[in-house]
């Protein structure tokens, strides 16, 4: 029996329709803090029950009776909050007997740098825990790059960026998901980490990419990092080679390879 949070969310939600096509209804249980939100899945035969990170007493009553656990990171940045909540997720699931926790921890979350450090606090937590555990150690999504705005990227004729020609490996929220769902099912044993990773870009590529792909010409025109609006850190972070390393684990989980960058320009140009 498969515990999932997060459902409700963008990544749990690929993940318990990956399921569904895997496993019958009955093995899945769905938990949600609000289970109004996920009343389409209680439709489908899922077992919906209420599990809140802040409500230790929830979560262990939405565990039990389950094997293995998907626990999807809180969205919560306040500092502080995730490590808690996620803590009492982890209690939960040892009070219920839980055989292994499967967790989207971060890449470079080894490493327990910066903005990182909930998920370095998190895998810490699970190593204590004693309990079996997947480290399901996500890219950042590349619907952060790749998503409709490209568009008016093409329309100007120009990608501005300040990534200083370091490449990055995002993978979509879709491929990390199924990634997630091929990891829950794998049937591991022991304590393993996924470095969950799409294939290298610039965005010099991206913008050679879009050219080809809309027929318009796309300048790559490299701008100072305070010239980015809100994403000065994502750059900083891209430029400092956290994104740049490339792994195979996300393909393999998969069975083929992760969706290349002209084949994601195009599904958002079209
Ligand atoms: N790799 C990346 O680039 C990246 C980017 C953004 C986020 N993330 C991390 O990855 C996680 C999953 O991504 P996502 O896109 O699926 O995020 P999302 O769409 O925001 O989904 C977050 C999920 O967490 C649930 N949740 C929030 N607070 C909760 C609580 N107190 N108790 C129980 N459930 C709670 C939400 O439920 P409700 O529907 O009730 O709100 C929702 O189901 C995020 O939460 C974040 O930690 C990663």
């Amino acid at each position: 029996m498969f515990a999932l949070t997060g459902v409700t969310g963008k990544l749990g939600r690929v993940v318990v329709e990956d399921l569904l096509t895997r496993l019958p209804a009955t093995e899945l249980v769905a938990v949600a803090r609000d289970p109004g939100k996920a009343a389409d899945l209680a439709d489908r035969g899922v077992d919906v029950r209420r599990g809140d990170y802040d409500d230790p007493e929830s979560l262990r009553a939405a565990f039990a009776g389950t094997d293995v656990l998907l626990l999807v990171s809180s969205p919560d940045t306040t500092p502080g909050v995730r490590p808690r909540q996620h803590g009492n997720a982890i209690d939960a699931a040892v009070a219920a007997g839980v055989g292994r926790i499967a967790y989207t921890s971060a890449i470079g979350a080894q490493n327990g740098q910066g903005f990182l450090a909930d998920h370095t606090a998190t895998e810490a937590l699970l190593r204590d825990s004693g309990v079996a555990h997947t480290l399901l150690r996500n890219t950042f999504y590349s619907e952060l790059v790749i998503n409709p705005g490209l568009r008016e990227v093409v329309a100007a004729g120009e990608l501005r960026a300040a990534d200083r020609g370091v490449p990055v490996n995002f993978a979509s929220i879709r491929e990390l998901g199924l990634g997630a769902s091929a990891a829950l099912t794998k049937g591991d044993s022991g304590d393993v980490a996924y470095e969950l990773r799409g294939p290298l870009w610039t965005y010099a590529d991206l913008a050679r990419t879009l050219t080809e792909v809309s027929g318009r010409p796309v300048a790559y025109r490299a701008v100072p990092p305070e010239e980015t609006g809100g994403l000065a850190f994502v750059y900083d972070l891209i430029a400092s080679g956290l994104f740049s390393e490339p792994s195979e684990d996300l393909e393999k989980l998969l069975g083929r390879p992760v969706t290349d960058l002209r084949t994601a320009a195009a599904a958002v140009l079209a």
